[in-house]
């Protein structure tokens, strides 16, 4: 298979698939796709399912309409809304839908975002600094580097980037911006080459790849809307409805096992000899831990090499 084959190739899809199964297979049953991308995985469970109907989600405006194009066979049984994800609530109070039988996140950038020069989110292209998933929002890579003071950026870079030169990149940024205001993504990827030591810099891959994560993060807000997200989801879901998410680094991966966990645990207080009946779990994990892609999946599509796939299933309705 060719690389851009590949390239658009849902990640998992399998086990999303199979995961879902028992709760998208009852007639008239719901699934919100919250990261629609290209469709991958939606069209797959519309193709299983035929009585499924979809609310697809997505912030990137090129998503939702290559999507609508892409589930044109589906069209009577998909609904396609440009928005972040934690608008949940209003899209599903606008669907006249108070729970849904599935939510599925598969967390990130596409591929075709990372493809796409323009877009600036990937390290491996000369592009502007931009990387912005909707792009009709104000904050650019380009204006946090130009303005962030040098704190601020050493925390992103720390926090979300979980960068140990932090500190150091920072400060080449401020001293390089005085210089020429930061514009494409070449110049970023210089200096986060010349700011770590040569020792570190042999190890790991690009060097820039953990500024570039940390500049996404922080353009998008990704973690706080996903901690958003992740609650408004889960209320929404029916008893017997199931959740699957796919995340691509540790940061969201634990976001999500952070929720999951509390959500499948007894909040009994220690002590009592039965469990209260409104402390008792109203979801069950699905998952030991977080499920990885086989050898041969990552042989054929090497970004599904970071997958964490977790799931979980409504137990109890909401106390
Ligand atoms: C990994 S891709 C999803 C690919 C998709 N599952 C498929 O099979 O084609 C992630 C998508 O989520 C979108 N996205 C990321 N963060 C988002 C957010 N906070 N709200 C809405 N969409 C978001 C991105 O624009 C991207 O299209």
């Amino acid at each position: 298979m060719g690389a851009a084959a590949a390239a658009h190739l849902p990640v998992m899809v399998d086990r999303v698939l199979e995961l879902l199964a028992p709760a998208l297979s009852p007639p008239g049953a719901v699934l919100v796709d919250a990261t629609l991308g290209r469709a991958g995985h939606a069209s797959a469970l519309l193709a299983a399912h035929p009585g499924l109907s979809l609310i697809g989600i997505d912030a990137d405006a090129a998503a939702i309409a290559e999507s609508r194009r892409l589930l044109a066979p589906f069209s009577g049984r998909a609904t396609l809304v440009q928005a972040v994800y934690d608008e949940l609530p209003r899209i599903l109070a606008e669907a006249g839908r108070a729970v849904v039988q599935a939510v599925l996140f598969d967390l990130g950038v596409s591929s075709p975002q990372l493809d796409d020069p323009g877009r600036g989110f990937a390290y491996a292209q000369d592009a502007p600094l931009d990387m912005r998933m909707n792009q009709a929002s104000q904050l650019t890579a380009a204006e946090v580097l130009n303005t962030y003071p040098a704190d601020k950026l050493a925390r992103v870079l720390r926090d979300y980037g979980e960068e140990r030169f932090a500190r150091r990149i920072a400060d080449a940024i401020v001293a390089e911006r005085a210089r020429a205001p930061f514009a494409t993504t070449s110049q970023l990827v210089e200096i986060v080459r010349h700011s770590i030591p040569a020792a570190a810099r042999r190890t790991g891959g690009n060097p820039a790849k953990r500024t570039f994560q940390a500049l996404r993060i922080e353009v998008n807000g990704e973690l706080d809307a996903l901690e958003r997200a992740l609650p408004a989801a889960l209320d929404a879901i029916a008893v017997g409805g199931r959740i699957v998410t796919l995340a691509y680094h540790s940061l969201e991966d634990r976001a999500v096992k952070r929720e999951l966990a509390a959500r499948s645990a007894d909040t009994t207080p220690p002590g009592l000899p039965v469990s209260l009946d409104q402390a008792r779990p109203r979801f069950r994990l699905l998952t030991r831990g977080a499920e990885r892609p086989s050898a041969a999946e990552v042989a054929v599509n090497p970004r599904a090499a970071s997958a964490r796939l977790r799931a979980a299933e409504r137990i109890r309705a909401a106390a």
